[in-house]
């Protein structure tokens, strides 16, 4: 078959290994690293690749030969944890945090996620779609083709189904694919402080609905002291699971309350943050197939030293993948390449891993692996293509963006 365009002479290209399930232990640090390599497309698919000139059968008079010498191309990256979502901003709270506040206080103050509730609940749906919109332009600038978003500024249906429609309409108007998670339970409203318990059962209520409107696909809780139990956390989503919610859940963000033994049991997608998860804990993700989806951005802007033991879960059989968390509170940044740089810096991860985490690991944990993730003939053409002669000096050049192009289905979005 010919191809519509052949983009020729890499300096290297990144393929993961997809092996039908996430990458583990020295298979995460395995890829098919090609030299002077060629991506051919047909219309928004991956026709071939390999190194050297292109065969003569997938070259016609209309294919398009553009070359990318001394260039890198990897899968389009993948952030699979964000509240992109929101109203207003919380740079006031930095001041607070500078003079030693913690999370957990800010929040219990009434600050916190609750600052940024009260804005969403106060923002139209146009506002908030413009918001969201520059955000994608951004993450798109950095090279990310695809994205979760998670709702949870609402704490209400009204608000909770407007964050899920913006995400929804930007799925369709933006080059970035977004999959919804419904995060409803993200923080007990003000006036349930003493009664979460009902709070719950006004989520499980919405449950229905999302489902009904298809507004999301997964279903994600904070399992987090001040927040919800692990008894809350399984009621929900059992709940969710019973209505055909795939799960994710944030646990071990701030203390080890059992969110884990939740994902473990219900069967979750993924665990997410996981900066105080315990040996046993990542043995129970390793069993169940859990993805731990780590965010090492959140410990750096919430000015801590604990990241999440990757490497540790790596070795013990847990897929990994690493995320933003991007949201106004605890990781306000899209920029996924200073989060890959942070894995590596902060959490010893090789490139090789780094890039297996934001590209194939990260496609299964939005259950997206059979159309992206990897540069494997039929899938779809999202490339990111970076101004560096390899994907190791895009991990050791930090904090620059370093995307000179980027590809989705098969069209230059970003030159
Ligand atoms: O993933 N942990 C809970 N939710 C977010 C923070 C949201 C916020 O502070 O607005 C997180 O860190
Ligand atoms: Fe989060």
């Amino acid at each position: 078959m010919q191809a519509d365009k052949i983009l020729v002479h890499f300096s290297q290209i990144f393929n993961p290994n997809d092996q039908g399930k996430p990458l583990t232990k020295e298979a995460m640090n395995e890829a098919q690293i090609i030299e002077d390599g060629f991506i051919a497309i047909k219309d928004d698919k991956i026709l071939a690749i390999g190194s050297g000139e292109p065969d003569a059968e997938l070259q016609g008079e209309n294919t398009e030969i553009i070359d990318y010498s001394g260039k890198t191309a990897t899968p389009g990256l993948i952030d699979c944890h964000t509240h992109l979502v929101y109203g207003g901003s919380r740079e006031h709270e930095f001041a607070q945090k500078l003079n030693g506040a913690s999370y957990l206080e800010i929040l219990e103050q009434g600050g916190g996620i609750l600052s940024t509730v009260e804005s969403t609940q106060a923002a139209s749906f146009e506002e908030l779609y413009d918001k969201t919109n520059r955000l994608l332009d951004y993450m798109l600038d950095y090279g990310v083709t695809s994205a979760e978003a998670k709702s949870g500024y609402g704490l209400n249906w009204e608000t909770e189904k407007r964050q899920l429609e913006v995400a929804k309409k930007l799925n369709e108007d933006h080059p970035i694919d977004l999959v919804s998670t419904f995060m409803g339970a993200h923080a007990i409203p003000k006036d349930l402080r003493d009664n979460s318990d009902v709070f719950i059962d006004q989520v499980i209520d919405m449950l229905p609905k999302v489902k009904e409107e298809n507004l999301a696909e997964f279903c994600d809780i904070f399992c987090e002291t001040g927040n919800f139990t692990a008894d809350q956390s399984h009621r929900l989503l059992q709940a969710a699971k019973d209505l055909g919610f795939k799960l994710r859940i944030h646990a071990d963000e701030i203390d080890s309350i059992g969110g884990v033994d939740v994902a473990a049991e219900l069967g979750a997608t993924s665990a997410e943050h996981l900066m105080k998860i315990t040996d046993d804990g990542i043995d129970k993700l390793a069993e169940a197939d859990v993805i731990a989806n780590v965010l090492p951005g959140t410990t750096f802007s919430l000015m801590e030293d604990t990241y999440a033991p990757a490497r540790k879960m790596i070795d013990a059989g847990v897929g990994l993948t690493l995320s933003t968390d991007c949201n106004p509170g605890s990781c306000p940044t899209i920029n996924i390449q200073f989060i890959m740089q942070l894995g590596s810096f902060m959490m010893q991860l090789t490139p090789v891993e780094v890039f297996n985490a934001v590209t194939i690991n990260a496609a299964y944990s939005i259950d997206r692996a059979d159309t992206v993730g990897s540069l494997d003939q039929g899938k779809q053409a999202d490339i990111a293509i970076f101004d560096t002669p390899n994907i190791d000096y895009a991990i050791y050049f930090f904090a620059t963006n370093l995307i000179s192009s980027v590809y989705k289905n098969g069209q230059e979005v970003i030159k």
